[in-house]
Order: C-alpha cells, then sequence, then structure tokens
C-alpha cells in the first residue's frame, strides 16, 4: 500500500523548513550600521556603491559596473545606452520574467520572441536570424535560472548583422560561460539584486560592461544625463535618476562575499539531487549545456512529465510535494509572446508608427515549459545534503501514491 499524501490528509514527508532566504549575519548589520553612522547615505558621498561597482565587476571578468536601483531598470538604461529607440525591434525569449519583455517596449521598442531550447530553457540560436528586420537593433538573451544562454552562437550571429547583445543575467550572479563570467560576454550585461536574487539587497540592480563608451552612457542615464566630467548642473542626455542608495551598496559588498562559497554548495546539492532523481521516471532536470562552466542555479529546472505520475499535471505535483514540505514550484506560467499587455503594447507601438504589427511568434517549447516546467530555488540548494534527499523521497512517494 502506498503511503496516504500530505495533500490526503496524511503526513508530510517533511516538517522541517528548508534554509531562510535571505541569509545574513552580523557582518551585514554592521556594514548597514557604519554607513548610517558616516551619515554618508548617498552614492555622491560615500564609497559603497563605487567599491561595489568595481567588486562586482571583477567578480564577474568586466571593466565596469553601474549600479541601478533595480534589475528592470538595468536592463531599460542599457537599452537607452545602446540607442534602443521608438520602433526598433528587440530579439529575446518568451520563457523569462517579464521585464525581459516589458523593458524594450517602456523605451518604443518591439521585442520580438525566439523559443527556447528543451535541455536549458534559454533562447535558441536558430530562432534569431528567422527574426531580424531593417528595424533589429538588439539581442537580449536571458541566462534563464542562473544557466548561461549559448553566448558563442549569439554573439557570432549579432556580429554578423550588426546588433548590440545585452544578456539579462538578473539571475545569474557568479555564472560562467566557457570559464568566462556572464555580462560582458556581450556589450553589455544587466543583473538584479532583488529579493530572491542569489546576491540581494532587497532591491538594487547593476549594468556590467567592457566598452567604455557604453559605460558613459550608461553612468549618464542612470544619473540624470550628467556627464562623468561635466559640472553637476550639466544634462546632455534626457535621462532619470536611477541610482542606488548607499546601504544597498554596502549589503550587497557582504553579500557578493557570500557567493562563491554558496555557490559550491548549490553546484554540489544540484549535482546530488541530480543523482538522486535519476531512477524516478517523469522528474528530469534539464541536461543543460556542457559548455557552461558554472550554473548559477538561481532555479534548478525540472521536466515533468503527467503519464509518469497518473496523468496529473505539474500544478497538481507542486501542490503534493509543497504539502510534503518540499518548495517545488511551476515557475512561468504564461509565454510572454502571448502575454496581454506585451501583445497589446507592441500592436500599438507598431500602429503608432504606421507599420504592420509583426506576427505572433511560435515558441512550442516555451509554451510546454509553462506547462510542464518544475523550479525549485536556489535558497533549498543551500541546505545540507541529506535534506536534499527528500526532495527525491518525497516525489517518489507521489509517483506511488498516483501509480497506484
Ligand atoms: C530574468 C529577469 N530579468 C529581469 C528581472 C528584473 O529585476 P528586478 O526585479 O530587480 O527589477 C528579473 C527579476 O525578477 C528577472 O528574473
Amino acid at each position: 500500500m502506498p503511503q496516504m499524501l500530505a495533500i490526503d490528509g496524511g503526513t508530510p514527508l517533511r516538517s522541517r523548513p528548508f534554509p531562510r532566504w535571505p541569509v545574513w549575519d552580523q557582518r551585514e548589520v554592521e556594514a548597514i550600521t557604519d554607513v548610517v553612522n558616516s551619515g554618508r547615505w548617498w552614492s555622491q558621498s560615500g564609497d559603497n556603491v563605487s567599491a561595489m561597482e568595481v567588486e562586482f565587476a571583477q567578480a564577474h571578468d568586466a571593466k565596469h559596473a553601474i549600479a541601478v536601483c533595480n534589475g528592470s531598470i538595468a536592463i531599460e538604461v542599457a537599452l537607452r545606452a545602446a540607442g534602443i529607440d521608438w520602433g526598433d525591434e528587440v530579439i529575446t525569449t518568451a520563457y523569462t520574467f517579464i521585464a525581459t519583455a516589458n523593458t524594450p517596449l517602456l523605451v518604443g521598442a518591439i521585442p520580438r520572441f525566439t523559443d527556447v531550447l528543451p535541455d536549458t530553457w534559454n533562447m535558441d540560436p536558430s530562432g534569431i536570424e528567422p527574426l531580424i528586420t531593417s528595424r533589429t537593433k538588439a539581442i537580449l538573451p536571458v541566462h534563464i535560472g542562473g544557466e548561461p544562454a549559448d553566448m558563442d552562437a549569439i554573439n557570432e550571429i549579432a556580429a554578423r548583422h550588426g546588433l548590440v547583445v545585452i544578456e539579462d543575467a538578473a539571475q545569474a550572479h557568479g555564472a560562467r560561460w566557457q570559464g568566462r563570467g556572464v555580462g560582458a560576454i556581450g556589450q553589455m550585461g544587466t543583473f538584479s539584486f532583488q529579493a530572491s536574487k542569489n546576491v540581494t539587497a532587497g532591491e538594487g540592480g547593476i549594468i556590467i560592461t567592457n566598452d567604455e563608451e557604453l559605460y558613459d552612457q550608461c553612468w549618464s542615464i542612470r544619473n540624470v544625463g550628467r556627464s562623468r566630467t561635466g559640472g553637476w548642473y550639466e544634462h546632455l542626455n534626457l535621462a532619470s535618476n536611477y541610482r542606488l542608495a548607499e546601504w544597498e551598496a554596502a549589503i550587497i559588498r557582504v553579500q557578493l562575499g557570500r557567493l562563491e562559497e554558496q555557490a559550491a554548495v548549490r553546484s554540489a546539492r544540484a549535482a546530488t539531487l541530480r543523482e538522486a532523481l535519476a531512477d524516478i521516471e517523469g522528474l528530469d532536470p534539464l541536461p543543460g549545456d556542457p559548455r557552461a562552466t558554472r550554473n548559477a542555479y538561481h532555479i534548478f529546472k525540472m521536466w515533468y512529465q503527467p503519464d509518469a505520475f497518473g496523468g496529473r499535471s505539474a500544478a497538481d505535483f507542486a501542490r503534493a510535494i509543497q504539502a510534503e514540505g518540499i518548495p517545488i514550484v511551476t515557475g512561468y506560467g504564461e509565454p510572454l509572446h502571448s502575454t496581454r499587455v506585451i501583445v497589446e503594447r507592441s500592436r500599438y507601438i507598431a500602429e503608432r508608427l504606421g507599420r504592420p504589427v509583426p506576427p505572433q511568434a511560435s515558441c512550442p517549447v516555451v509554451e510546454e515549459a509553462s506547462r510542464r516546467g518544475l523550479w525549485l530555488m536556489q535558497s533549498v540548494l543551500l541546505s545540507a545534503e541529506e535534506d536534499i534527499l527528500d526532495i527525491a523521497r518525497a516525489a517518489r512517494k507521489i509517483q506511488r501514491a498516483w501509480r497506484s
């Protein structure tokens, strides 16, 4: 007889919680207290924002970093710095957080969507060229879940067509592609420090680049259009104030100091989990791309096969395993190429410019991932090895119950 599932009134497999997120200790408390006591709360008067920029750039093999108030604004600033404007087109993927697609729209550009690869849920490079038109200006790949996209193929296509590459690395702190830090493999890369991210201050964002001109542009756009060498009331660009506060940067610096150690734990636990799930039919970790030398594991991504679980949906499985004490979730449920605000705004911009509305993208893998994709978030991978094995135990318990 299979055990009764917790969702049906049985005893949950686990009652102990997984590690809390964010992780902090006295170091964060001291960092923020020092900022408060210094009275230098502003990036223009304190040292934390500028020091954090140097440290973050170094950690990602980049020359420059420009801290901003969040990861969405980071993409917007990067797009503006690249000169993306009304009516331009930006190629991105339909399996990502909405900020990746609505930031082009917020600067008046139209996002065009490629499908994703089943092994990574990252941009399928073979989908880029069919979308390129005379209006295409940039490619905006996402390192989804912290796993690097195929930057070799994307950069090669971009170079051939004269396009800018902006990496949305919001989820990919410390990830590496062929040994190289993500973010400055394209012309610019953007990160988020929002509460769930592997490096966090609750909010915050940053852009990194190796390009001097783009650095100057980002600096200016972040700073109300000022120039790095100009006067305080000299505004050369039309821009706004997207600056980060000193205490946010102070926390990020401490969190950044934890990144390498936490990344090693996440990688080790992910390997354990892959092994533990290997003999469970229908719950398949994405194999990934061997050229990704470090997956940041913001999300441990899995394909779910309903047939292996008595025909129950991924959402049913997530509810059942959560009841067992395992926080697996279903992730992005609505592909961006069919998300109402994206579709309507894209149409509005095209119509205002008297242009044909771009045809709707075909993204069957994104649609499958939205239906059958499951996520385990990064903080769970910081638990002890024994706790990780509970994930496979709970999945097996559910499978037995639903197959009987
Ligand atoms: C892929 C991706 N892009 C952009 C963002 C936006 O970052 P933020 O929430 O800091 O604005 C996020 C974060 O949620 C994200 O996951």
